[in-house]
């Protein structure tokens, strides 16, 4: 059967990035999920909607889904919530120096003059050297989405786990790809003010923390944490080209 990538990006009235979506799904399911993408951009109330439909021509890889756990409550205050996150990007030997300055690149919007990206960072885990060859872009994971046939399991697992936020969903999916690729961990927070819950995934697992971000702050990213002799090329390749069906 053909399997096809949907796309959808909404923009503001000034270009700016609202939401995007992408599906991987079969041919006979393409016309209701066009549907359904148009809807969830219309929440955003865009000025414009950009929709693309891609034929799938290569084989399918297929990654099964990070753990997902919370973090352990010992404490309520950001730092507090911060050290833990720190804790396990220390146990996947990142430097310590590399993950203040990771954390300080999403405290202040890791784009070339400050402000968002629109993709990730690419940091080395001792040197802390950029290598993604464009800091206003970044590097974006692409062609990823959940196997059909396991979307609606994955839902039921995460809100019985208490976990019904689709961010989630989207984020856990996105890093599940991201680490299959190569990328050693992923811290990251979204740049909705609203939206203070972060994550870091690393070693088969995905830890969300919440309020790891002040509320009210508009800026936010993500940091792909990678070798120090990583080869850029080939990673974004992956990262970006190679279809991915995530499984439960
Ligand atoms: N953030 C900010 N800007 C974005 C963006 C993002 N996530 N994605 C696209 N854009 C903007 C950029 O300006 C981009 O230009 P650039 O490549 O110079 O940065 C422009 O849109 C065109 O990007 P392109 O990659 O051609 O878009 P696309 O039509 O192929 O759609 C998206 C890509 C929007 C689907 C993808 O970027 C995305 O957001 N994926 C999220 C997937 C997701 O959440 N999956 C969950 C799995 S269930
Ligand atoms: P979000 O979690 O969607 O609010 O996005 C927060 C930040 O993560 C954005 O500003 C981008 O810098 C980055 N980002 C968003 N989507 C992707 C993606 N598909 N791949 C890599 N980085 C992304």
């Amino acid at each position: 059967m053909n399997i096809y990538s949907v796309r959808m990006r909404a923009t503001d009235g000034q270009g700016r990035h609202l939401s995007g979506m992408e599906r991987l799904i079969f041919e006979e399911d393409v016309s209701m999920t066009l549907q359904a993408l148009y809807q969830r951009a219309w929440h955003y109330e865009p000025h414009n909607v950009y929709i693309t439909v891609e034929k799938i021509d290569q084989e399918i890889t297929v990654v099964p889904v990070l753990r997902i756990r919370s973090e352990i409550h010992t404490s309520s205050s950001r730092s507090g919530v911060r050290n833990q996150a720190r804790e396990i990007l220390l146990d996947a030997h990142i430097e310590m120096d590399v993950i203040d300055y990771a954390f300080s690149l999403l405290d202040q919007g890791p784009a070339a003059g400050g402000g968002n990206m629109r993709g990730a960072v690419l940091l080395t885990k001792r040197s802390g050297r950029r290598l993604e060859p464009d800091k206003d872009r970044g590097v974006r994971t692409l062609r990823v989405d959940i196997h059909p046939e396991d979307r609606e399991r994955l839902h039921v697992a995460l809100v019985q786990q208490g976990f019904p936020h689709p961010r989630t969903q989207d984020a856990l999916i996105l890093a599940t790809k991201t680490l299959w690729a190569g990328v050693i961990a992923e811290l990251g927070w979204s740049d909705d003010p609203d939206y203070t819950t972060g994550f870091v995934a690393t070693k088969g697992t995905y830890w969300r923390f919440e309020g790891i971000k002040e509320a009210g702050v508009n800026v936010g990213g993500r940091i792909y944490f990678v070798e120090e002799d990583e080869d850029t090329a080939e990673l974004i390749k992956r990262l970006q080209q190679i279809p991915i069906w995530v499984t439960v």
